[in-house]
């Protein structure tokens, strides 16, 4: 386990006051903890961002869609097997008469990635979407 560091932070104390009572209702049990969790959120949204690095990306892509709209089905199906090296496993749920839940894992290059999910979400059909990517913790705290 790495050494733990501690540092002092000054900050205006509306801001902090603000800050302790959002991470009690998210249940942090003390500053630390949320910092922690803030600086993790930071350093993987800067290395995502940052489409040339090297390490791979996971993540999922959930999407919501409606299985009756016209071409749909095919279409989702190319874009998954052009993407098939990227695509580790689908769910798909039946939520109702017409709606479709698929949740995507997903693991690689960044960009490509990226790309893929745009694929499917701008596809014409889909109601609603949402791409999670991360990182393994060996790529971030090294
Ligand atoms: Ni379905």
């Amino acid at each position: 386990m790495p050494d733990l560091n501690r540092f002092g932070v000054s900050i205006d104390e509306n801001l902090l006051v603000s800050f302790d009572k959002l991470i009690g209702e998210q249940g942090y049990g003390n500053r630390s903890e949320a910092l922690r969790d803030l600086i993790w959120d930071a350093l993987i949204k800067s290395k995502i961002e940052d489409f040339s690095d090297s390490s791979d990306v996971i993540g999922s892509l959930t999407i919501v869609y409606d299985h009756h709209a016209s071409g749909l089905l095919e279409e989702m199906t190319q874009i998954q097997h052009r993407f098939h090296s990227h695509i580790l496993s689908v769910m798909h749920l039946h939520v109702g008469h017409d709606d479709c839940l698929e949740i995507i894992a997903l693991r690689g290059k960044v960009k490509e990635t990226v790309d893929l999910a745009n694929s499917l979400l701008s596809l014409k059909g889909i109601k609603n979407g949402k791409l999670f990517l991360t990182l393994p913790s060996s790529s971030i705290a090294s």
